[in-house]
């Protein structure tokens, strides 16, 4: 009876939420719901009634989908296909001749996945509502500078792809046979040169889409970055399923979390084929995967399903998986990677504080049996 109670109260003070301001939101439904700082956990859990520390988990997701919305729209308004079912810009041809140096799909990959991210984005506020939770609104911090190049629209966006920094070490990750992050070991990057410097992944400029060998660096670290975004949401949806109590939230986390690895193993395939290369404005390297010094078993570029590694202990047979998927700490590790990714340089100290609140928030959450 107590704990009827408890979740009637519970269910109350989420509903009353709904009245804030939608721009701040996310902040209110940090502070509001889990600012007592217990853990946050409800009781009484069945299909369809989640605890609060689902709902912290879904709406971290949301905000999650959000980020990920953005940046593939970017994406998509310079070298994926505008059309109805995701509008917005009209297209930079230099850029995506380069990006099609990938695959001559990479077009309808990239709205697709552009696509997807904001059918996860609109579904999982869409569930919050009907739940009676608050949805997530990032809007207001929707203050960043969009590219100049030809193609793109003059919006306010909420990443910034043309800073990056990125973290190639999944590629070595997925080949090895004998390591796993969640066992604290480390990757060597794929392209080095990506970690040494911040580097845009969309033409700033029609200046950027000349010579030749800087507009195909451009469209190679826009390659190896799609990867990097989708391994990440690969990780993030299992290691956040762990600490799920009802069995729909579950559910759905099961069957968002797949797409993501879909998206990957696609972008793990075209990376491969980014040619070998020096920009000359910049000197960053692209390096040839199949050669000396790389080459073998951590960087042949055809081997891009994920190698049978050591997994929970090395006393079990090696085994096929996703990793990491190491749940403690999952919200707050995607976000770091997030922001070291440069993804949101220019962003405001309030932007950090409203993500870093939703993923701490996500990351009290504990299973309830
Ligand atoms: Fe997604
Ligand atoms: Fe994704």
């Amino acid at each position: 009876m107590k704990q009827t109670l408890k979740r009637t109260e519970t269910m109350t003070s989420r509903r009353s939420f709904l009245g804030k301001s939608l721009a701040v939101g996310a902040g209110a439904v940090g502070l509001g719901l889990l600012g007592h700082g217990l853990p946050a956990t409800a009781s009484a859990a069945s299909t369809g009634d989640p605890t609060d520390g689902d709902i912290a988990i879904l709406q971290f997701l949301a905000a999650a989908e959000i980020i990920e919305s953005d940046l593939w729209q970017q994406y998509n308004e310079l070298g994926g296909i505008q059309d109805a079912e995701v509008p917005g810009g009209t297209g930079n041809p230099i850029y995506a001749r380069a990006i099609t140096k990938l695959d001559l799909d990479m077009s309808q990959y990239i709205h697709d996945n552009t696509e997807d991210e904001f059918s996860h984005w609109f579904f999982l506020n869409a569930y919050l509502k009907s739940k009676g939770a608050a949805e997530v609104n990032l809007d207001k911090f929707r203050t960043l500078p969009s590219s100049k190049a030809t193609g793109a629209q003059q919006i306010g966006r909420l990443t910034n792809l043309m800073q990056l920094t990125v973290d190639t070490s999944w590629w070595t990750r997925y080949r090895s046979r004998t390591k796993n992050p969640d066992l604290g070991d480390t990757f060597a990057p794929a392209v080095p040169g990506l970690l040494k410097g911040q580097f845009p992944a969309i033409p700033r400029s029609d200046a950027d889409l000349h010579p030749h060998n800087h507009i195909q660096a451009i469209a190679n670290t826009a390659g190896f970055h799609f990867a990097t975004i989708e391994q990440g949401g690969s990780s993030l949806y299992p290691s956040l399923a762990q600490r799920v109590t009802d069995p729909e939230v579950l559910r759905i986390l099961l069957s968002i979390g797949p797409t993501e690895t879909s998206h990957f193993q696609t972008w793990h395939d075209k990376a491969g084929n980014a040619p070998a290369l020096t920009d000359p404005t910049n000197g960053l390297q692209f390096p040839d995967l199949n050669k000396p010094p790389f080459g073998g078993q951590d960087f042949q570029t055809n081997l891009i399903m994920p190698e049978p590694t050591v997994f929970l202990n090395g006393s079990l047979p090696a085994v096929s998986i996703i990793r990491p998927t190491e749940t403690q700490g999952a919200a707050m590790g995607a976000v770091k990677a997030l922001t070291a990714d440069g993804l949101f340089i220019g962003q405001s100290k309030e932007f950090f504080d409203v993500i870093t609140e939703l993923a701490a928030a996500a990351d009290r959450a504990q299973r309830d049996v």
